[in-house]
């Protein structure tokens, strides 16, 4: 089954051409970083409009690379959400205008998901249950995976995503956008025992996460205290981040007991993450996965590896679908926020 995938959720336009599910015949990303660049972030309006210049292009030169024409596509994948709405209309506009003009059969995807099925590719097949950290610029969740296609967020942060953490710090200390690879680079040559930052108090002892305080203790330490360099700075932020996401992993693994651990998004690229994820899944004495640098920061790959399931079930959908900026991805197990008093950016 040959899919045709597309993925414009944020500021990457990217599409590809995926042989059942696990096969990458082509995987194209226009990234528009330098576009961004100047302010410091994504700029939502430039960001449509750029993935309108862009979609045609890429998708055309998915299909050259993947050797294949339309008339050999099966089905049409594309990110639904959760995104920037003009981002992920175009994306989702385009690929049902091709489901309708070719007759083909269209899926859309969460792109949490596709996170989670960027680690298909290059592992050998998910033993479930897994548990999944899926860490982005836009997220920050632990879920219980029991099988496949169910979802249940164990843990969510409380405020920022920890890839938004790396980018607002780098920012303060002066690196470049994004935030994450200038940090990770900085920190090689910094002491990560330098500042001691504490850990987020949760309240209610839910195992959820929080970075907020800690970019401000960071912009504390920068305006009161001044003398620490800013690799010593880099490394120590580094350093607090992934502790407290390994940290409540463990907890997490340990109560849930899956027997894969999966670590994926734009943050798991970051090695000093990577290493301490390894170094967990050896004491629980299960496999982790991570997806290769290319698949970690948004792909249109992933979302056809998340898509075929769905279509080996059947669970295509009408051309009446949209975007949905606030897609949630969870299906398992629900938990009913609207009793709790606890307020989360989800
Ligand atoms: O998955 P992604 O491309 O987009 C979203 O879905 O958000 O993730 C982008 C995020 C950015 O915040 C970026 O700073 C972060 O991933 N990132 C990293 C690294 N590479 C990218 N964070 C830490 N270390 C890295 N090496
Ligand atoms: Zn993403």
């Amino acid at each position: 089954m040959l899919i045709l995938a597309i993925e414009s959720s944020c500021d990457e336009t990217a599409a590809a051409v995926v042989r059942d599910g696990r096969e990458i015949l082509s995987s194209i990303i226009s990234s528009q970083i330098e576009l961004h660049k100047p302010f410091g972030g994504v700029v939502p309006e430039i960001a449509s409009r750029e993935h309108l210049d862009k979609i045609e292009p890429i998708v055309s030169e998915a299909l050259k690379i993947a050797e294949v024409t339309l008339d050999q596509i099966d089905a049409v994948a594309v990110t639904q959400g959760p995104g920037l709405i003009g981002s992920l209309l175009v994306g989702v506009c385009y690929a049902k205008a091709l489901a309708f003009g070719r007759d083909l059969p269209i899926v859309g995807i969460n792109h949490i998901e596709g996170h989670f099925y960027s680690v298909v590719f290059e592992n050998p097949p998910i033993e479930f249950p897994a548990l999944a950290l899926i860490v982005s610029g836009g997220h920050t969740n632990l879920f219980y995976v029991p099988e496949e296609g169910k979802y249940k967020v164990v843990s969510r942060t409380r405020d920022d995503a920890a890839g938004e953490a790396f980018d607002k710090v780098a920012k303060m200390i002066g690196l470049g956008y994004p935030g994450g690879p200038e940090i990770e680079k900085l920190a090689l040559e910094g002491n990560a025992k330098a500042v001691r930052f504490t850990r987020p108090k949760i309240s209610d002892g839910r195992p959820d996460f929080s970075f907020s305080g800690l970019k401000t203790a960071v912009l504390k330490h920068l305006k009161t205290i001044g003398n620490t360099s800013s690799a010593d700075l880099a490394a120590s932020f580094q350093h607090a981040v992934v502790s407290q996401l390994i940290d409540t992993t463990g907890k997490v693994a340990k109560e849930l007991r899956p027997k894969t651990l999966i670590v994926a998004g734009g943050v798991a690229c970051n090695l000093a993450l990577r290493e301490a994820a390894e170094t967990l899944a050896n004491e629980l004495s299960i496999p982790v996965y991570f997806p290769s640098k290319h698949l970690s920061t948004d792909n249109a790959a992933m979302i056809a590896a998340a898509a075929y399931p769905k279509l080996l079930r059947g669970e295509t959908a009408p051309l009446s679908m949209t975007a949905d900026i606030t897609l949630r991805l969870q299906n398992f197990e629900n938990e009913d926020f609207r009793r709790s008093n606890v307020r989360y950016r989800l």
